[in-house]
């Protein structure tokens, strides 16, 4: 079989990793989780005791940041396991400024084609059907409404155990995709060949079954149940 990429980019909390997951076990294929990847490298910033929001600072960083996503789905950064730590408020308000820096990009970009090229993938970002993998055979653009992203981002911080309330979230949820979708360099936007997909009133299976479909039709990759 030659080698076959899923691209599932989209906005804030728009429940990519959750069906990302699903559909990279389903198909036998590896889950390349790249906001883990920017999430990581902000937490590392905030360690370090650097303001995430000074670009030099941040980028100085460049050269010792080691990130590492195990097949568990576990995330190291230096030899931290941050798993956990990268989900809580102080990482999620600051990664999109980490983010909108060209210099840490570049360096996460470069990682996550690395990754890409090794095996078949589904990989979720902003940028990866538009920029990170443009020749992915199959691209998703996962969208839903505000309030339901918020909703279902409230819900599984709630299961995590990550204190926020609910207005909280609206509004990081809304900063974030902002900020990601008005930076210079390769903001989060639908390429010009993904296929939009609106999950507001689907559910988790719905949207993996859906994704699964068009894998298959544009791929002839047949799923696992
Ligand atoms: O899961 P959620 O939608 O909350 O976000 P994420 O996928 O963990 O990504 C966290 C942040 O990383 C995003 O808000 C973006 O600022 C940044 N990001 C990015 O710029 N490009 C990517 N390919 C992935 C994430």
């Amino acid at each position: 079989m030659k080698h076959v990429a899923i691209a599932i980019d989209g906005p804030a909390a728009a429940g990519k990793s959750t069906v990302a997951k699903i559909v990279a076990k389903r198909l036998g294929f590896v889950y390349i989780d790249t906001g883990a990847m920017y999430r990581a490298f902000t937490w590392y910033v905030l360690h370090r005791g650097l303001d995430p929001k000074n670009e030099e600072a941040s980028c100085s960083l460049i050269p010792e940041v080691r990130i590492s996503l195990k097949e568990d789905g576990s995330v190291f950064v230096c030899g931290h396991d941050v798993t956990r730590a990268i989900r809580e408020p102080l990482v999620s308000s600051n990664v999109s400024y980490i983010a909108s820096y060209k210099g840490i990009r570049l360096a996460l970009i470069d990682l996550q084609r690395e990754l890409g090229e090794k095996d078949n993938c589904v990989m979720d970002g902003r940028d990866i059907g538009s920029y990170v993998l443009p020749h992915a055979e199959v691209k998703i653009f996962q969208i839903a409404s505000v309030e339901t992203r918020a909703k279902r981002r409230f819900l599984e911080n709630q299961e995590k155990g990550i204190p926020t309330t609910y207005e909280e979230v609206v509004a990081d949820v809304k900063n974030r995709d902002y900020i990601d979708s008005h930076r210079d360099f390769d903001p989060l936007m639908q390429a010009e060949d993904a296929i939009p997909l609106d999950t507001s009133d689907m559910t988790i299976e719905e949207v993996v079954d859906a994704i699964l479909r068009i894998v298959e039709e544009k791929t002839g990759v047949k799923a696992c149940r």
